[in-house]
């Protein structure tokens, strides 16, 4: 009943002519896949290019980030009205490296989504565990408290333009895959909370990424899970071979 979701997040890689040419191949090899929806994640410079080349396919532009304000003194930020304007449908919010690197909170995060939702654009909402969480058996704790900030300015209304992205910390860029049974873990868990927040309706059909050294060997197993709705996919999704065959797997069987 979900259409799983696949995105290449490329993060600070690829030209606007290197970007080009991974998604002239994307459009060439997944412009007849069915059964899935499929987003690449270029940096902010090369969205408005990217999004040129898709344009006719049903292949998504997404942003990597934004800020949550549409306009002002915010030197070197940029809203997601502008990245509407360029091309963009999605923005990836709350990704870890965010979190860790840039101060992002659940409360910053939560303000991006909201602003997201509110110009008219989708939020894939990133949450996730560190390896010392997850030891201490914090897991789904923290999962709550990113999951409650960060949906916070969300209605039920907004909720059909969201997407979760499960990513625990530990297996992003490290090829230590969280195991589908973890991850199944953590998804049915996210959607009981989307269920008390916006009903069990609502809740069965948003789309539940799983992220974290996803590759083409590992994504098949994952995918076949319950509540496992596609994938945002890092390292795997620089390389079109790669991202084409996780694309593939995701397809429902
Ligand atoms: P990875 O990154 O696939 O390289 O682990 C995933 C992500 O950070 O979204």
């Amino acid at each position: 009943m979900r259409t799983p979701f696949v995105v290449g997040n490329w993060k600070l890689n690829k030209t606007i002519a290197e970007a080009l040419a991974l998604v002239t191949e994307l459009k060439n090899q997944l412009g007849a896949v069915k059964g899935v929806a499929v987003g690449v994640a270029p940096v902010a410079t090369a969205i408005h290019s990217v999004a040129k080349r898709l344009e006719g396919t049903q292949i998504a532009t997404c942003a990597q980030n934004c800020h949550w304000e549409a306009s002002g003194a915010w030197t070197g930020e940029l809203s997601p009205q502008l990245l509407a304007d360029a091309g963009a449908s999605w923005v990836i919010v709350g990704h870890s490296e965010r979190r860790q690197f840039f101060g992002d909170t659940s409360e910053s995060v939560g303000k991006k989504a909201a602003a997201v939702i509110q110009a008219g654009l989708g939020a894939i909402v990133c949450v996730g565990e560190s390896l010392a969480e997850r030891d201490g058996g914090r897991t789904l704790g923290v999962v709550d408290e990113q999951l409650a900030g960060g949906l916070a300015g969300i209605d039920l209304a907004g909720a059909a333009r969201l997407v979760i992205a499960y990513e625990p910390v530990w297996a992003i860029g490290t090829g230590r895959t969280a195991t589908p049974a973890q991850a199944q873990e953590v998804h049915a868990h996210i959607r009981t909370r989307l269920a008390e927040r916006y009903g069990q309706a609502c809740a069965d059909g948003i789309r539940i990424q799983y992220g974290g050294s996803v590759k083409p060997s590992n994504a098949e197993a994952l995918m076949s899970e319950r509540d496992i709705d596609g994938a945002l996919v890092g390292g795997a999704s620089l390389e079109a071979a790669d991202f084409i065959a996780i694309v593939k797997a995701a397809r429902p069987a």
